[in-house]
């Protein structure tokens, strides 16, 4: 048996996320236990770290099996940097136009097919720029690939990236993209613009501008196995300069009249009464974003668990739409 010490060790940097501790410390069980003649245990042992490591290193093509989900959480200053979660979200959970889905199961089908596309001296898409309005399935995206390919997802926290110094971003900026070597997994670096705003930077927009550069430079150098996302509310911020960093460039949109029948369908016909028309309550509700309607239907979903009814009528629907559009335009006025 293992020492308490080594038991102690084991769970220890698993928690800590401490991957290659961990293996070492495995390895040391196995060379304890030879020592006291379990042989078949102690080679037992090494074939499953041999095997472990195999599955997170690199296979034939350069590429790490996608499978394999790093124990690793962010440590030390990098916690303050990334949020980490393993999404479950797929594509069929989101309603995309043609072109979009088009290109986000492009984007997942060369990932999948990755070592072969390395192999052959191409490389598969992954530094994605998305730009759309708020509510518009952005951040759901990051959440789909990572949920689609078994990887984490990593969320660049801004309010731990911009400080006052320049010097002191851009080296956070530099932990983060040495991390996307290190654990492969879909980085997010939601309101990307940010970086290169004003907020809560010196006012010097020289400085600024220099903050942005070497934030898209690192992108361009990037050779790692990661995604890399980019979203920003902002199409004005697009030029030629930024996308030429990117490998694909993804346009959201509000919903129109069909999308929004279907985002209100799928979450509500399980309730509706028989004759509602989804085609009425989608032109009643054109111009509100995905996020806004299905907060919508979240309401009529909670006052029919209130009410204990099975049944919800079109005008129940209609009214909780009427309110989210009210509420938003509230919201928009005082923002
Ligand atoms: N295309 C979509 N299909 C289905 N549901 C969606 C879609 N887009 C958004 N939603 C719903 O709205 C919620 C919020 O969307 P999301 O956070 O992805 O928007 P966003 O584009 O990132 O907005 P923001 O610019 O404000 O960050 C999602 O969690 C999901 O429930
Ligand atoms: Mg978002």
């Amino acid at each position: 048996m293992a020492s308490a010490d080594q038991l102690k060790a084991l769970l220890q940097s698993h928690l800590e996320g401490d991957e290659n501790r961990f293996y070492s410390v495995a390895m040391q069980v196995a060379a304890h236990e030879a020592k006291r003649g379990h042989g078949k245990l102690a080679e037992e042992l090494r074939a499953l770290v041999d095997q472990a490591k195999s599955r997170r290193s690199v296979v034939p093509g350069g590429m790490p099996d996608s499978k394999a989900v790093p124990i690793s959480k962010p440590r030390g200053e990098l916690a303050n940097l990334l949020s980490v979660s393993y999404p479950k979200s797929r594509l069929g959970n989101m309603v995309l136009n043609n072109e979009l889905a088009l290109q986000l199961e492009r984007i997942i089908l060369e990932q999948r097919h990755a070592a072969e596309i390395l192999s052959h001296g191409l490389s598969p898409r992954r530094k994605l720029l998305l730009v759309g309005p708020p509510g518009t399935g952005k951040t759901m995206t990051a959440s789909v690939l990572a949920g689609e390919l078994g990887l984490p997802l990593f969320q660049v926290r801004l309010d731990g990236l911009i400080t006052k110094f320049m010097g002191e971003t851009a080296a956070k900026l530099r932990q983060i993209f040495d991390s996307t070597h290190h654990a492969r997994g879909v980085y997010f670096f939601d309101e990307f613009d940010a970086i290169g705003s004003q907020r809560g930077l010196a006012n010097d927009v020289g400085e600024v501008r220099r903050i942005l550069n070497s934030f898209l430079q690192m992108i361009e150098q990037d050779d790692s196995h990661s995604l890399i996302i980019g979203a920003t509310n902002h199409p004005d911020i697009l030029d030629n300069a930024l996308f030429r960093r990117f490998d694909d460039l993804l346009h959201y949109e509000l919903p129109d009249e069909v999308n929004i029948g279907s985002v209100l369908k799928s979450r509500l016909s399980r309730l509706a009464v028989k004759n509602t028309s989804w085609k009425r309550l989608a032109a009643k509700a054109l111009g509100l974003s995905y996020a806004e309607l299905t907060r919508a239907a979240d309401e009529v979903l909670k006052t029919a668990l209130i009410k204990r009814t099975e049944k919800i009528s079109e005008k129940d629907i209609s009214q909780a739409l009427e309110e989210r559009r009210w509420l938003s335009k509230r919201l928009n006025k005082s923002s």
